[in-house]
């Protein structure tokens, strides 16, 4: 027997998604907090809509995550509709799976409760992600940002989620996560209860760089919007960022090594390999010794081709809110159907009453 195999067949947890030909349940979230860009879909997004085929897929809004910095409420409405837009035009099917928001299934924040008592200080104080989005300023933030990944911890247990695809700023956080696991099994002598979720890491091909400076990541909070690109970018808007796009005086790269020391002109390459599914190195060997502006021109054709289509639909779909809401409710019902019954279960293993 093959060994993973072997490990599926040791894990009770896979064996009811193995047995309808599935390698397991996925749950990932995405915190709706400013625009989805490029990144957010080369790196999470259109991995969710090729992982649809072989998982069981929970798609979550992570509303209740959102709110552990400041959110102005109005703005967390519609970007957790813009999300959901985004889910759905990208092309994840919200009846095979299922696309919900966060708060709208009780049991997460009622299992989180649970977990901050399983949780120990020593663990969350090592956070990473906690100590830089606090920085210096640790006592003014909220206590819901130091207990973030205590909650990110129920997100994935409630379900009882096998696999979760995660970029490599969240490993750590998911390591709590099997930690968290482990402790609850073995202190409550639950065996097997909770299952050591699995990550599948976002591969680095996919780590979108700045358009402005090929050293920093792609983000939201970057003050210039021409550092990238929107999924609800219109093409004249692509093809003018690609445009104004960061790039050196050189022609284009003749090695992927000189490639490597080019950081703008290889975060270029790469966005145009994702796109269109090949290698870097394919991509340098077309164009290989070109001026820029030429391949500046193939690479907004790419972008617009694959990018222009989501973003009609985002566009087409946020003007219908009322359809966007009732997906997520739909959704929600359905979440809620798998996570009460484990959350009973959980409660009656705490010793809780039962009400
Ligand atoms: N912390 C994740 C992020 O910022 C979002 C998230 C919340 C998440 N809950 C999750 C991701 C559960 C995966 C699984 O990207």
């Amino acid at each position: 027997m093959p060994d993973a195999v072997a490990a599926n067949a040791a894990n009770p947890h896979l064996a009811q998604y193995n047995a309808r030909g599935l390698a397991g349940r996925i749950f990932s979230g995405v915190q709706p907090t400013g625009n989805l860009h490029l990144g957010n879909y080369l790196g999470a997004i259109r991995n969710f809509v090729r992982f649809q085929s072989s998982y069981d897929c929970i798609f979550c809004v992570v509303d209740q995550h959102a709110i552990t910095v400041w959110q102005d409420p109005k703005e967390l409405t519609n970007q957790t509709r813009e999300i959901t837009a985004a889910f759905l035009a990208a092309g994840i099917d919200a009846k095979t799976h299922i696309i919900f928001n966060q708060s709208l299934v009780p049991a997460h924040a009622q299992l989180a409760w649970v977990f901050n008592c399983v949780a120990r200080m020593g663990w969350m104080s090592r956070m990473t992600q906690f100590k830089e989005k606090a920085g210096k300023d640790r006592e003014n933030v909220s206590l819901g940002l130091f207990a973030y990944p205590s909650l990110m911890a129920a997100d994935i247990l409630a379900y009882k989620a096998t696999h979760v695809p995660v970029g490599e700023d969240q490993k750590q956080h998911l390591e709590l996560t099997r930690d968290i696991a482990i402790k609850f099994n073995n202190d409550f002598a639950v065996p097997d209860f909770f299952p050591i979720t699995e990550p599948l890491i976002q591969g680095a091909a996919t780590r979108v760089m700045s358009l402005r400076d090929g050293t920093k990541k792609m983000s939201k909070s970057d003050p210039s919007d021409y550092s990238r690109i929107n999924l609800t970018d219109d093409s004249d808007t692509i093809a003018q960022k690609i445009r104004k796009a960061k790039t050196d005086p050189l022609p284009m790269p003749d090695s992927e090594a000189e490639a490597e020391k080019r950081p703008e002109a290889a975060n270029l390459l790469d966005i145009y390999a994702a796109l269109i599914d090949a290698e870097r190195a394919d991509i340098v060997a077309s164009f290989a010794g070109q001026q820029f502006s030429a391949f500046k021109n193939a690479l907004t054709e790419v972008a617009v081709a694959k990018l222009g289509p989501i973003g009609a639909e985002m566009q087409r779909l946020m003007k219908d809110p009322a359809y966007v809401d009732s997906v997520l409710r739909n959704g929600g019902e359905r979440a809620r159907a798998i996570a009460e019954p484990i959350l009973a279960e959980v409660y009656r293993t705490v010793g809780f009453l039962k009400p």
